[in-house]
Parts: structure tokens; sequence; C-alpha cells
């Protein structure tokens, strides 16, 4: 700025000496000297002395000097030698400017004479300035798709010097993509213009650094420097590159929702929106990926958003389009390849191929019930399916061709314990973990009819009262069968057996549908005890199968016989019975014994003897259980001869059954005490006959005695056995001494003139297939006893007739035989004196 300022004021100066020396006329012409600028102080322009024609001498004298003030700035003249010197640096571009020429005039004064001399100082141009460029950086935008040739104006650059100092050439650095040329405009300035040579690539270099140098003329160079900064434009020119072609990713098929499973990226070499990215499956992708899969538009990670299926789908493919945002947007593409790996997620299925049939319980070994299948949905080892049936089933599995199994029996099968199976089948995989499933197959079992009906009792006991009703329900049997349907319905039936030589289907029927038996008869005690019936149970299976069980009918006593007299008969020996006895008799004189038997048992047949009426009832007494007839006192002569005497005889039955006997006695004054007869009839020559009299009795007293300890024992078991049955009874099997059954009837008469009484000892004409019981009458003071065995095959009241129309008045032995319908022999034994 100095600078320039000094260059007006040396301008105006100029000017001001060009008036100056118009006005003062030199003296003569023109001495010139002509220097370059910026000499050193002192340095000599020329002798001006010399030049001026003056001595040394004139120099002091006349005083010679530079006369104008801006003369006497820059020059001196020495006074010794008279040289013009430099007096001041002389910048030849602040006197002059730019003007081509700069002739600095110089005034030099000489006194005595005064004289005005003009003189030139021509200031020559040295190269002291360099080119300048106003700004030392120039910005420069250029788009890169910018067409090549095209010029760019660049600034000029200023030298201050002149001539061939100033400017004269321009460079640019080495730019492949950038030329300079120099316009010359028409008033000779040369303009630098860039030229691009070269399309511009952003993405190769978004910024040129250019140096644009001005070289001036002068020597040395002189050269100034600018820089040109060419930033690139973007343009959308480059489309998004994913860094891979094809994504290959490998899933588990069980990879949790919302899990990323890759990320694909692009680069888009631009800038800007024109290489932001965004993400999007392509155009064309089916629903059903869209539905598994999520691409994040910005970071393009793609999760999944729906479950992966490896039997559904192995391989998905998905397109994958990277857009950037320029205009136009250009866009890139890759394939994601996703496989699914199978997981073990699918249970193994069992499927019936054929439906189970039903087997028969005696199918043999190996008889095939079902036909069946594996599968498993997985692959691999996922998919190798076991079967397994539970430990100690009677099937099996066979396996056939390719994970078919036929379901086959293996052990024996009875319907009666399981009817039907429900075998459960576990198949389970290989997978890790195993995965398993269960598949129960109903197997039922057809019945075989391989069970006999079975009844409840192997033998059924039936107690029945005799004199029933005919057609009542005597007793129900029942079986059962295990089988089923046909093979288990059972009818039953009698089976054809005989009692007392009838048939037995004569007696009973039974209902064959509920096996309910019915009597078709009342029946008598005293006629059947007992007898069996063998029923059948029949199932109707084919081939049909049958039991058998007997039913044992007791038939139960009831009171329905009343005590029948057998000794005195009233009815055969006329309606009284006449008794002899001395008037000499003592107290206790036994005058006779009345004996009855009872048809009925137990109880029923116990019977006691009452005198009910007497003549004189002071006289007699009547033994309760012998039926003696007894002399109470002495006998006096005031009784009357003749006695009568009503004895009761009951039984002990419920209701009591009882009948009546009348004894008549005379008293006679001749006749002897019987004991007495006996003795002396012991002596008569009759003696065969009173020994074997003797021998009976002790036999028959030691035979007592033995009856009397057996029927103790057997009254306290009858006692006991009475609580619960309520008659005094036992089975014959306890009773040995009536296990003959041919035993004798044995009545013994014992007679003091007339009979006494008559005994009945024993006898039994029971049929064998009879069981029957045995009662005991209660025991005479005497040992004697009254045994009562009523047969049912023999009337008593035929047995009485026989013995009535047998019975002399004396003495007698009496035998007969008498065969009963059942071919019983029936011995009696009468014994009289
Ligand atoms: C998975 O998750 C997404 C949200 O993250 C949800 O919309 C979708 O229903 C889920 N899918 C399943 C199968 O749970
Ligand atoms: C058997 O059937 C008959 C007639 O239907 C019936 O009277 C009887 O009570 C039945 N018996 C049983 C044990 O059900
Ligand atoms: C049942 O009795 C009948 C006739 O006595 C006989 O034929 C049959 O074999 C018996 N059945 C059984 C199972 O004992």
């Amino acid at each position: 700025m100095r600078l320039r300022m000094g260059y007006r004021d040396w301008r105006w100066l100029a000017l001001w000496w060009h008036h100056f020396f118009l006005l003062w006329i030199t003296i003569d012409g023109q001495t010139r000297y002509s220097i370059p600028e910026e000499l050193k102080q002192g340095s000599v322009v020329g002798n001006l002395a010399k030049d001026l024609g003056l001595g040394l001498s004139d120099i002091y004298d006349r005083n010679l000097r530079v006369a104008s003030e801006a003369g006497e700035q820059y020059f001196s003249v020495d006074a010794g030698k008279g040289e013009l010197v430099v007096n001041d640096r002389i910048d030849r571009e602040a006197l002059c400017g730019q003007s081509a020429s700069c002739v600095l005039p110089l005034q030099v004064l000489t006194e005595n004479p005064l004289q005005l001399h003009r003189i030139e100082v021509e200031i020559k141009d040295i190269n002291d300035n360099l080119p300048i460029f106003s700004t030392e950086e120039r910005s420069l935008k250029i788009a890169e798709s910018t067409a090549t040739g095209i010029r760019f104006p660049l600034e000029t650059a200023q030298d201050l010097d002149v001539g061939s100092n100033s400017v004269k050439s321009y460079t640019l650095s080495k730019d492949e993509c950038f030329s300079l040329r120099i316009k010359e405009l028409p008033d000779n300035r040369k303009v630098p213009e860039l030229v691009l040579e070269k399309s511009l690539d952003r993405e190769k270099q978004s910024v040129h650094q250019l140096l644009l140098t001005a070289l001036d003329g002068g020597n040395p160079v002189k050269s100034g420097t600018t820089s040109i900064v060419v930033s690139v434009l973007d343009i959308n020119d480059n489309i998004p590159v994913f860094t891979k072609p094809l994504y290959g990713v490998t899933v588990h098929e069980n990879s949790v929702n919302g899990s990323v499973i890759v990320k694909v990226e692009a680069t888009d070499a631009d800038e800007g929106v024109n290489g932001q990215i965004e993400y999007a499956f392509s155009e064309h992708t089916p629903h059903s990926v869209l539905s598994i899969f999520h691409l994040h538009a910005g970071t393009g990670e793609i999760s999944l958003v729906g479950p992966l299926d490896y039997e559904n789908k192995a391989v998905h493919e998905l397109d994958i389009t990277a857009k950037d945002k320029g205009v136009p947007e250009m866009e890139g593409h890759c394939r994601v390849q996703v496989m699914v790996t199978d997981v073990n997620d699918n249970a193994p299925e069992i499927v019936l191929t054929s439906n189970p049939s039903p087997v028969r319980e005696d199918a043999p070994k190996g008889t095939v019930v079902a036909l069946l299948r594996a599968r498993d949905l997985d692959s691999g080892d996922n998919a190798k399916v076991t079967l397994k049936l539970p430990k100690g089933s009677p099937f099996s599995l066979k396996p056939s061709f390719s994970n078919n199994y036929a379901l086959v029996t293996t052990g024996p099968l009875d319907r009666e314990r399981f009817s039907e199976y429900n075998i459960e089948i576990t198949a389970t995989d290989s997978g890790s973990p195993p995965l398993s499933s269960k598949k129960t197959i109903p197997v039922s079992i057809t019945d075989v009819n391989d069970n006999p009906p079975v009844f409840t009792q192997p033998s059924y006991n039936v107690y029945l009262k005799e004199n029933g009703v005919p057609g009542s329900i005597l007793y129900s049997v029942s079986a059962s069968d295990l089988d089923f349907g046909e093979n288990a319905k059972i009818s039953y039936s009698i089976l054809d057996s005989k009692v007392q030589d009838v048939s037995v289907s004569s007696y009973v029927y039974i209902n064959s549908d509920n096996g309910s038996i019915y009597s078709m008869h009342s029946f008598d005690y005293e006629k059947v005890k007992v007898f069996q019936i063998q029923v059948q149970a029949k199932d109707q299976g084919s081939p049909s199968l049958s039991s058998n069980a007997t039913v044992h009918v007791f038939i139960l006593d009831q009171n329905d016989n009343a005590p029948a007299v057998i000794y005195p008969s009233s009815a055969a020996l006329g309606s009284l019975s006449h008794q002899r006895m001395p008037r000499s008799a003592k107290a206790g004189h036994l005058v006779t014994k009345v004996t009855a038997v009872d048809a009925d048992s137990g109880h029923n047949a116990w019977i006691s003897y009452r005198l009910a009426e007497a003549t004189d009832a002071s006289l007699f007494t009547v033994n309760l259980y012998t039926g003696e007839v007894r002399t109470k006192r002495a006998v006096s002569e005031q009784d009357d001869s003749s006695q009568r005497l009503l004895i009761e005889i009951k039984d002990d039955g419920e209701p009591v059954q009882s009948s009546t006997v009348t004894v008549s006695i005379l008293l006679e004054d001749g006749l002897h005490e019987p004991i007495l007869d006996l003795r002396q009839k012991s002596s008569e020559p009759s003696r065969k006959n009173g020994r074997i009299t003797l021998y009976l009795i002790v036999s028959l007293a030691s035979v007592s005695v033995l009856s009397l300890l057996t029927f103790l024992i057997l009254a306290v078991k009858c006692i006991r056995n009475s609580r619960s049955s309520g008659s005094c009874c036992m089975r014959r099997s306890d009773c040995d001494d009536y296990k003959n059954p041919n035993r004798n009837l044995q009545i013994q008469l014992n007679t003091d003139g007339p009979i006494k009484y008559v005994e009945v000892l024993g006898g039994d004409m029971l049929s064998q297939s009879q069981s029957f019981r045995s009662c005991m009458s209660p025991m005479s003071e005497y040992s004697d006893f009254t045994l009562i065995k009523p047969s049912s095959t023999t009337d008593f009241k035929e047995v009485i007739s026989v013995l009535d129309a047998s019975l002399p008045d004396s003495t007698w032995t009496f035998e007969s035989q008498q065969v009963s319908k059942d071919t019983k022999t029936t011995k009696l034994g009468v014994k009289g004196e």
C-alpha cells in the first residue's frame, strides 16, 4: 500500500517537473542517464560535470547541485568528482507504476552564472516483483457427470513489474483430469482456464488439489501460486453392492422366534442419500417367506417371526434388494439361502394299517392280531423308530418290511382272565433327546367254551319237613359259568336215579332256567328219610360242557304219629286187658308194664306214661318213663277185686300226640309172688328153659349196662344237638349198633301167668340207602328199656296185629319172618315163659 501511495505522489511530482522544465529553459540539449532501479545508495549514475562540460574546479565554484526537490531526494552530486550518485532507493514501480518507460527529469543548477541543466535519468525495470494472485485458494465444485472439455476461467496473477518482467505464463500441477489453457484477451491479457480433460469420479477422487503457478519473464523467473480445490459433486452413479452375492446360513428348525439368523450388508460408493441403503425383500417374495422371516430395512438383519419347519420346507431362498435413496434410486441384489436343519421335534407315530381283529382265546401262538406301521416326520436318526410292548403281555411285534409290524400273540390267552387287552405300544425315535409316543390297541378276546358250569357247592343238603305242600320249591341250586354268551347260558336238569325203585323224576322236577327244584309230592318221614338228586348244569356252548352236583334231601320228622300201644293192646285184645295179681302183693308189686311205640322219631317219639284215671288211685302207680304199673301199697281186703286203670301215653312232640289204654286188674287170692314162681320153675323139669331164660336175663342185664353207658353219651350229645336242631337225633354212622339192616325186632313177653309186658328190644327194617335217626326212650328203673326203631317200610300196626294174633295167654315163644316190600327181612322174636 505504501508503495502505491508513493507511486501516486511521484506521478504528481513528475507532472510538476514537466511544467518546471517548460518554464525554465534549459541551457542545452539532453543529458540522459539510464540506471536500473533499486541501485545501492552511492552508486554512480554518471559523470555529470564532465557531461556538462565543467571542470573540476567549477564543480565547487559554481556550486553544482541537483536543484529539484524530488531530484535531491534520489540523487546528489559528488562535490569531488562531479558525479551524480544515487541518494536513495529508487523503486521504478513506485515512481512510474505500470508505465512502460520511467524517466526521471532532474535539474542541475550551476551558479555564476546561474545555469539550469536538464538531465533525464531513465529508470530501468528490474524483476523485483513476483506475480501475485489475489486469493490464495480457489474452490471449484464440479459434478462428476460433467462432460469433458468444459473450461473453468481462473484468476489471473498480477506482477508489478513491467515488460518482460511481468506475468508471462501459467502452469498447473499435474492432474490427469485437468489441463490448463491460456486464453489471450484482446487487450493482450492472458487468462488461465482450467479444462476438464477426463470425466470425474467422486468415488475415486472426491477432491482434486491443483496448484496454479504464474511465471514472469524476468531473469531469474519469479512465480506466484494459488491453489485450486476442485470438489467433485456426487451423483447417484453407484449401485449398492452386497458383500456377498449369496449368503448361506444354517438354522435349526427350533430356533427361537425373534432370533437373528443372518445379517446382509451392502455398500454404496455414493455419498449422502445416494449412499443411504434400505434393504427389502424383492417384490416377488412369496408370502410364505414373509411370514417366517423379517428383514430389518436399516440394518439388514434377517430375523425369525414365524416357525421354521424342516419337515415342511428344508431350504428357504430369500431374494434381497438394497436400494439407495438417490434420484434415480439404484438397487443391488443378493440371495440368502436358509438351510433348515432337522431337530427332533416330531414324535414318532404309530399308524394302524389294519384294525385289530378279535382273537379267539384258544388262538395258537403267532396269530396276527393287527398290522401297524411306525413313522416319524423327522429325518435321519430322528426318524429311526423303535417300538416296545409292555412286559408280560402275551403279544409281540413281528417286524416286516420297512417299519411295518404285525402284532402277534405269543402266549396263551384266557378270556376269563382278560377279556380285553389294551396293548400300549411305545414308539421311541433315536433323536437326542428321543421323543416317544404311545398308542393303545384294544384287542378283544372272543370266548371259547372252555369252562364248564360250576355249582356253588359240590353237594347240597336240603332239610325238608315231611307233609309239605306238593309243588313248593324244595331248593334252588345255582351254577355259574365263566364263559360268555351262549357258552355261559346254563340249563339245569335232573339226572335220572331211583328213590326206592321209583324214578327221582316222579318226586321232583327242576326249573331248567334257574335251578329251582320243586317237590311233586309231600314226603313222609316215616317212609323216606333221605334221598339224593343228581343235578346237572349244562352250558349251551358247542360242544357243551356240564358238571354235576348232588342234592341230599333230608326229610325232617313232624309229630304226625300218636304213640301206639303195643301191650296191652286194647284194640286187638279186647277193650280191656285183664291182669291178675294176688291180693297178697306188697307195695311195689309190678302189676304190668304198658309198652307203646311212636312211629315218629326224636322228641316226637319220646313216650311218657301217666295214670289218667283209676278205680283206686291210691293203690297203683305208673312209672312215667317205663310204663310199669306197680302197687303203691299192700293190697287190703277192702280193695275191690276188679280195678280199672286208664293210662295216658304221650309223646314229646309239638303238638303232643297221645293215646290211652285201659288196664283192668283182677285181685285174686290164690296167686303167688312171680319171683317165687320163677325160682320154683327153675328147679322144675323144664330146667333147660329156665336156664336159657336166666342167661337171657344176665346177657340182657349186661347189654343193658353197656347200653346205659352208650345212651348216656348219646344223651349228652343229643342235648347238645337239640339246641340247634330241636330234635334229638343222630346220624346213623354215629351208632354202629344199627348198621345191620337185618336186626331183629325182639319183643319180650314176660308173663306171670298171663303176659305181663312186651319189650321191643331192637330191630331195623331200614333200607340201606336210608339214614335214620335213632332216638331213645327214657330208661326204665330196671334197666329195661323201650327202644323204638320205627321203620318207614314196615307199618307198626301190622306188627302189632301180627303180635296180637299170635299172642296166646300162656307162655310162648314166637318167631316170625316178615318180608317187607323192599325185600328186607324182619325177624320178630316174641318170647314168653
Ligand atoms: C414372533 O414374534 C413376533 C414379534 O416379535 C410376533 O409378531 C409373532 O407373532 C411371533 N410368532 C410366533 C409364532 O410366536
Ligand atoms: C325260578 O323261576 C321260577 C318261575 O319263574 C320262580 O318261581 C322261582 O322263584 C325262580 N327261582 C329263583 C331262584 O329265582
Ligand atoms: C354227571 O353224571 C352223568 C350221569 O351219572 C355222567 O354221565 C356224567 O359224566 C357226569 N358228569 C360229570 C361232569 O361228572
